[in-house]
């Protein structure tokens, strides 16, 4: 018998931006007591590990991609005992642990950069980061930072230090050994501490172009700067994955890496280096039948030649949520529902969002004055950023905070009016709701022998109806289901055999109406 694979193959993954899930200290802020409580539910949901945003020491400029301490957990999200108390009960309940990992800057709080700032030009203090001398009275090149403006502050002495990001971020310098080992020892302490992998933040930055050349009026944004994936990212990711394999468990890490085509993607997932990366690809690719084929089609050769499962993504805190982009109202609801059923119909793993199995969309009408993304500060008011994808949980009750606080205190950000029917409680139990949705995909997700463990074949059905996606999957023992998803504007005849499973829709009669997916089984 072959053994089953690793599970990070094929499991769901479940993305707790902490902050925003479940506030057990009544502050505002969501926080690790808060997710603790709440594991009952994601247990039940039915995903197999969470990935749980920064909870570390942090100024908290950019939501905690700011770490001051990367062993230590900051008071507005509880204590070590508070992370040590949510590993072990998720390990009791069944559910794996993925931290964020933040390797390509620290916080301009850390200790090392406020040595860096009291320490001379040169001094090995500097070296740890980025500083370089000034060109021409501005900075030494023309570099601008994902977040706007550009990316270099000066230092009070006249020095300046790159940041790709904010200010408040300084990035490190990987050509320095020190660095190596420092992540290192960071690895292993969460290691230690039984956490199940990681998720590293901008995997694709943290080596620079040789010579920091100018990029010649280049804009920059996420995913799309010359100064991303240069080739010595590699060399650290396959000291990593040595030191991971080195622990039982099959711990994993998987890369945030916004580089295309899919073949560049899949670098990062080569047998010696990282295990999964974020297939933002697919996520980036319009709803429609044919775009759709081909971008699942390319992720599969390209993750295939390297042998490395691939991990599909509708969303995440850094994108606008999948109803707003596939239209908002109802259509964008209807689409998002059918898109999450053709995902995790697909071989390999997959990666939800909170809020995406309730159906939440973005919140577009936040007031200016509770914006917090520095995205917002630092484009001079021009771009709103992404707090709209991070408003907190609604969990239960008829109006804000739904449950997210317990004794009734404003959530950080402010939750929409209209919440009040897209509660966990309000769909709990409600057939047709996108949480029962959710539960149940992942149900026969779990079950059916041609999804289990998610290595069986995709393999397209032939003259699919025009704007429909039809494939199957089988298992070894010749167990088939079929999925379609009709991204057009007329409802389609299934002509394909099986018993339906589910629909985002009602199908009746075999009809599929457009903005719709489902699953028939046909079972060997
Ligand atoms: C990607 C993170 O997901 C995002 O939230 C953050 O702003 C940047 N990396 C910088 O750390």
């Amino acid at each position: 018998m072959t053994p089953a694979p690793p599970w990070w193959r094929h499991a769901v993954i479940y993305q707790v931006y902490v902050r925003s899930f479940g506030d057990a200290d009544g502050d505002g802020t969501g926080d690790l007591a808060g997710v603790r409580q709440r594991l009952p539910y994601l247990a039940e949901l039915g995903v197999d590990a969470l990935w749980l945003n920064p909870f570390y020491r942090s100024p908290m400029v950019d939501g905690g991609y700011d770490v001051a301490d990367y062993c230590d957990v900051d008071p507005l999200f509880g204590t070590l005992a508070d992370i040590d108390g949510l590993i072990a009960d998720a390990h009791a309940a069944g559910l794996r642990i993925i931290v964020d990992l933040v390797p390509n800057h620290t916080s301009s709080a850390h200790p090392w950069f406020v040595e860096a700032l009291a320490s001379p030009p040169g001094s090995p203090a500097r070296e740890r980061y980025v500083f370089r001398d000034g060109r021409d009275g501005g900075p030494p090149n023309d570099w601008a930072s994902v977040f706007g403006g550009p990316a270099w502050s000066q230092a009070p002495d006249g020095q300046w230090y790159l940041h790709l990001f904010d200010a408040g971020q300084p990035d490190l310098n990987w050509a320095q050994p020190v660095v190596h080992a420092e992540f290192e020892r960071i690895l292993r302490y969460w290691l230690d501490r039984g956490v199940d992998g990681f998720r590293v933040d901008v995997a694709h930055g943290l080596v620079k172009a040789e010579g920091l050349p100018d990029l010649g009026g280049y804009q920059s944004g996420l995913g799309d700067a010359t100064y991303f994936d240069q080739e010595g990212v590699h060399e650290i990711y396959r000291a990593w994955r040595r030191l991971l394999d080195g622990y039982p468990g099959d711990r994993m890490a998987v890369a945030e890496a916004w580089v295309s085509p899919a073949a560049r993607i899949a670098r990062y997932t080569r047998q010696d280096e990282l295990h999964q990366a974020f297939n933002f690809e697919f996520l980036k690719t319009p709803l429609a039948a044919e775009p759709m084929r081909g971008v699942i089609d390319e992720s599969l050769n390209a993750s295939g030649e390297v042998g490395a499962p691939t991990t599909w993504v509708l969303g995440n805190h850094d994108t606008v949520r999948p109803v707003t982009r596939y239209g908002d109202g109802p259509t964008g609801l209807a689409r998002a529902r059918a898109a999450a059923l053709l995902m995790l119909a697909l071989p390999g793993s997959a990666y939800i969002y909170q809020g995406e199995e309730l159906g939440l969309a973005e919140v577009l009408d936040l007031p200016e004055e509770v914006l917090q993304d520095p995205v917002w500060r630092r484009s001079g008011h021009t771009r709103r950023g992404r707090d709209g994808a991070r408003v907190p949980m609604p969990w239960d009750g008829d109006g804000p905070p739904y449950g997210f606080s317990p004794n009734g205190a404003a959530p950080w950000l402010p939750q929409p009016a209209e919440w009040e029917a897209l509660t966990v409680a309000a769909q709990t139990g409600q057939t047709g709701s996108t949480l029962e949705l959710y539960r149940h995909a992942l149900r026969l997700r779990r079950e059916h022998p041609a999804l289990a463990l998610g290595e069986g074949q995709l393999h397209w059905l032939p003259d699919p109806p025009p704007d429909v996606l039809l494939f199957a999957r089988s298992s070894a023992a010749g167990a088939e289901l079929i999925c379609a998803v009709n991204l057009g504007s007329h409802p389609v005849q299934a002509t394909w055999p099986g018993n339906l499973l589910i629909a985002s829709a009602p199908v009746s009669a075999g009809v599929l109406p457009p903005d719709t997916a489902a699953w028939w089984s046909i079972t060997a």
